[in-house]
């Protein structure tokens, strides 16, 4: 029971990776809110929580609306009485050459992992800066450090979520806030799984090579990283005890990029 009585807020937590997380944090005895705009995942995800002993929060929240975002972080700390521990991890992906990106499906993904994380942060801030402690956690990706064709926007959003946890660990630090992010290498999630065919298509060349050469031909293994190792590493960060441990990147990529 490494979390016993803390709260935490997860996004994207009705799904994936995030959707791991919170159960992970739940059955280390946290109390977790499930923010999403996905309403029956986020339900269902309560209800298996709740199903194993746990205590969760559905929270309706589109991470690029300020004041459903506000609202959301003010309801957690109502109804669990603090919040401890947050995970800005709602993403999308599109993906285009550049020369064909809409501006407006570039902002989209911008807007929601770069502005969506700026906005949960501060909303959870002001419920943590009182309190002397908290841990904020940021789904960056090996995108935050690596780039790929056709995802201009988000290897942009990504490196900018770095920028932003590092401000934040400086930020943080008197107000005993820390500050990191995991960044993930390819993980079979509904948001890869939706990829293989749209690569398939753009790249013009099979599915299965898609896999093994533009996903997974940098790992060491062309191993996928699954749910469980990254909600490890979200369960590290969360119970490291000290500021020692902020401003840093934590990758779980197979090998895919060392640094
Ligand atoms: N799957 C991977 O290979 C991989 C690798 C590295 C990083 N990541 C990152 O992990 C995070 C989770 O991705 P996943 O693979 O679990 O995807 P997923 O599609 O399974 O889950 C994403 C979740 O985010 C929610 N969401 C989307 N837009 C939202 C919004 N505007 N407001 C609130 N919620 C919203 C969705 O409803 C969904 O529940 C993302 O930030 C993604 O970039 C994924």
């Amino acid at each position: 029971m490494q979390l016993k009585d803390q709260v935490a807020i997860v996004t994207g937590a009705s799904s994936g990776i995030g959707r791991e997380i919170a159960l992970t944090y739940a059955r280390a005895g946290a109390k977790v809110a499930i923010g999403d705009i996905d309403m029956n995942g986020a339900n269902a995800v309560v209800s298996e929580i709740e199903g194993e002993g746990g205590q969760a929060m559905a929270v309706e929240m589109n991470v690029t609306d300020e004041t459903a975002v506000n609202a959301g972080a003010d309801a957690v700390a109502d109804r669990f009485g603090r919040i401890d521990i947050m995970v800005s991890n709602a993403g999308v992906q599109i993906v285009h050459p550049v020369e064909d990106f809409p501006y407006d499906e570039f902002r989209k993904v911008v807007d929601i992992h770069l502005g969506g994380a700026f906005l949960l942060t501060k909303a959870c801030i002001k419920h943590m800066y009182p309190n002397k402690s908290g841990s904020l956690i940021y789904m960056g990706s090996v995108h935050s450090h690596e780039a790929s064709a056709l995802k201009s926007a988000y290897v942009s959003a990504k490196h900018g979520i770095l920028g932003l946890a590092r401000v934040m660990a400086k930020e943080g630090a008197k107000h005993g806030v820390r500050s990191n992010v995991i960044c993930p290498g390819f993980v079979k999630t509904p948001l890869v799984e939706k990829q293989i065919p749209e690569q398939a298509q753009s790249l013009g060349i099979p599915e299965d090579e898609v896999v093994s050469r533009i996903m997974l031909g940098n790992t060491v293994d062309t191993e996928f990283t699954t749910i469980r190792d990254v909600a490890d590493v979200a369960l590290f960060l969360a119970a490291f005890k000290t500021n020692a441990l902020t401003g840093q990147s934590i990758t779980a990529s197979h090998g895919w990029h060392m640094g």
